[in-house]
């Protein structure tokens, strides 16, 4: 990509696969390469699709412990009763099923780093033992009285606002101020915006040579619709998006005709800035209303009716557009009322 030399800097080489130059990722350039030498814990946050898993390898790849395994643990996806043992193992008999003596997925990653993912999912009695492999670098498997010592970094990943989940009790305060040593923050992609051109190119480079077809370019009408899109998916819903087009495109060229029809609404400026006072006159609070409407049935339309996502794309907060329903008698059936 079309780096500039300041960022060429900074960019780690664990970091040349990561695509884009906007302040935002320059940024997460420059603290990945400050930090990977330490082995100090990382806590990566961001939604969905914005790149945390690619960050932590970055991390782990610019890091002394390069050549050790990196082991990723979905926390969110391993239900509770098995998580444990996921986790730090367990010695034979301590469980119904435990036919024989496993260890876990800390001792997988011994010299190398952990990546713990939907860390917000953790479970409380797990947040506890995290807490001890943080703070005493100690472990016991289930069932084993033991102690192990635990040779990792860990690096943890969220999608979810753990200052939030702390007030609310649903995560320890005190692991949280463990983790939250050096935070990465990776923004959502519709705040840099100038990051997507590129990545539609990379994207597109990538699925065409998968495809075994000739490169495939984006018409410049198709990157400004893509640059509109608020992309609540992020860069996997680009990646997915580019790919469908690529597969779909009959030419060399992708036009706006061949992305899924959600970006084909107009820009935000040709829905704002065309309304003209007809001679008649209008009745003002009824089309205001009208227009506010639209814009919120769009977005929560946009979002699957995700009232948290739907009020970040309205700039509103979720306790105001929540008000605002009320008030409307949205419905996710009906028009408002
Ligand atoms: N800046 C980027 N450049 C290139 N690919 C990216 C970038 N950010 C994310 N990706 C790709 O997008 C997809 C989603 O990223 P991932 O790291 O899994 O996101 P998250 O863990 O935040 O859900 C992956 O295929 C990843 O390789
Ligand atoms: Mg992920």
């Amino acid at each position: 990509m079309n780096d500039k030399i300041a960022d060429q800097a900074t960019r780690p080489h664990s970091m040349e696969q990561t695509v884009g130059s906007s302040a935002a990722i320059t940024e997460v350039y420059r603290i990945v390469d400050r930090i990977a030498p330490s082995g100090c814990t990382v806590l990566i946050t961001g939604e969905s699709g914005t790149g945390k898993e690619l960050v932590a390898q970055a991390v782990h790849s610019s890091s002394p412990r390069a050549s050790m395994p990196f082991v990723a643990v979905n926390c969110g996806a391993i239900p509770e009763a098995l998580l444990e043992s996921e986790l730090f193992g367990h010695i034979r008999g301590a469980f119904t099923g435990a036919h024989a003596t496993t260890s876990g997925r800390l001792a997988a990653a011994k010299g190398g780093t952990l990546l713990l993912d939907e860390l917000g999912e953790l479970p409380h009695a797990l947040q506890v033992k995290l807490l001890r492999v943080l703070q005493t670098q100690e472990y016991s498997p289930v069932g084993d009285s033991r102690t192990h010592r635990a040779d990792v970094r860990i690096v943890a990943a969220t999608n979810i606002d753990l200052d939030a989940a702390v007030a609310s009790g649903k995560f320890r305060e005190d692991l949280y101020y463990r983790l939250n040593v050096i935070q990465i923050v990776l923004p959502p992609l519709r705040e840099r915006r100038g990051d997507i051109a590129p990545l539609v190119k990379h994207f597109a480079a990538i699925s065409a040579a998968r495809l075994g077809r000739p490169p495939i370019a984006f018409s410049p009408a198709a990157i400004s619709a893509m640059e509109e899109w608020s992309w609540p998916g992020n860069v996997r819903e680009l990646e997915n998006t580019v790919e469908r087009a690529v597969i779909l495109c009959g030419s060399d060229m992708v036009e706006p005709q061949d992305l899924p029809t959600r970006f084909s609404g107009l820009s935000s400026r040709e829905r704002g800035g065309a309304a003209e006072l007809p001679d008649s006159g209008i009745d003002l609070r009824a089309t205001v209303e009208e227009f506010e409407n639209n814009l919120i049935r769009q977005a929560l339309e946009r979002t699957g009716w995700n009232k948290n996502r739907a009020a970040r794309l309205l700039g509103l907060n979720r306790t105001t557009l929540v008000e605002m329903l009320k008030r409307k008698r949205f419905s996710s059936r009906a028009g408002a009322a």
